[in-house]
């Protein structure tokens, strides 16, 4: 049952070059920064997002993500989520006001797979960048890069999938759209949404806990994510796969990484859910094919290669 989470808000992604990070995800991805704060974080965001920032990256001596935040309905979810992450047994951080850029308090729990989540109720709104509210024009003529549209989701690896599939549908009002199960039924990997995405958050199973494996970026069509192929090699940015299909939601999808190393994906397409839907499943037999619907096989990247 959903419980008013409405959607991925942000994700703090550390990186070790920070000119070299804000360069990449401006000028390739094209992002669109709109600030720094006095710890030096950069603050970036899709041109159709209406709040203030998506993206946040830090430098750091390792790279990987620090947090995703989801954004909630109203300050009464907030705090109704709050009281029943405490009753759940979740430790609970709080994180005042304007800590980051324009963003309401924050409550910060960790998850079982060790990654760690916010809510928030407020973030500034500073409307779709580049067209207007009234009449809006199609999009602005002066994106760069791929023309990232928004910030989509994160896939991560961890340990304890079972018991993050429970506190995210129990807990969170989150629903399992698609899953990856074993021959003894076991989920090993789940791909939770909190509206009719296929997902907004997922996460396959690893043995060493909050592993980030990418962040995604949503773009318009299967044309814009090959000219993304293309631009990719122009910049000699290194590859990971694609473009392909992702068997797993039918996304349309191609994956390369940040120079800090992690991986980015852009993608377009993909299945919808509704409440009623059965959860589709994928057996890990076949992973080769749910993941690259084309090849059929994994590249051993893909498995190994986190942040
Ligand atoms: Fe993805």
């Amino acid at each position: 049952m959903r419980k008013g989470i409405m959607r991925p808000g942000h994700v703090q992604i550390r990186v070790l070059d920070l000119a070299e990070a804000v360069s990449h995800y401006s000028e390739l991805l094209g992002l669109i920064e709109v600030g720094r704060d006095a710890q030096g974080r950069v603050y970036l965001k899709g041109w159709t997002e209406v709040d203030k920032f998506s993206v946040v990256l830090r430098q750091a001596d390792t790279a990987g993500m620090d947090f995703m935040g989801f954004k909630v309905l109203n300050n009464a979810v907030l705090e109704q989520l709050e009281g029943e992450l405490i009753a759940y047994g979740c430790e609970v951080e709080h994180i005042p006001a304007d800590e980051l850029f324009g963003c309401g308090r924050r409550i910060r729990f960790q998850a079982p797979t060790g990654h760690y989540f916010e809510l928030y109720a407020d973030k500034q709104k500073t409307g779709k960048w580049g067209i207007s509210n009234i009449n809006p024009e199609a999009w602005p003529r002066n994106l760069k890069g791929m023309k990232a549209t928004r910030f989509d989701h994160c896939l991560l690896y961890g340990p304890n999938i079972e018991q993050t599939h429970m506190l995210f549908r129990d807990v969170l009002g989150f629903e399992l759209a698609e899953q990856v199960v074993d021959p003894e039924n076991q989920k090993v990997g789940i791909f939770m949404t909190v509206g009719m995405k296929s997902h907004d958050v997922a996460f396959i199973d690893c043995p060493e806990p909050n592993k980030f494996h990418h962040a995604s970026f949503f773009l318009d069509s299967w044309e814009a994510v090959l000219r993304a192929g293309d631009l990719i090699s122009m910049t000699d940015t290194p590859i990971d796969i694609g473009p392909t299909r992702h068997g797993l939601t039918h996304g349309q999808t191609i994956y390369f990484f940040d120079p800090s190393g992690n991986r980015n994906e852009v993608f377009c397409g993909g299945d919808y859910h509704y409440p009623d839907h059965q959860p589709v499943i994928w057996k890990v037999e076949d992973l080769g094919k749910a993941i690259f619907y084309h090849d059929r096989v994994l590249n051993e990247r893909f498995l190994t290669v986190l942040t």
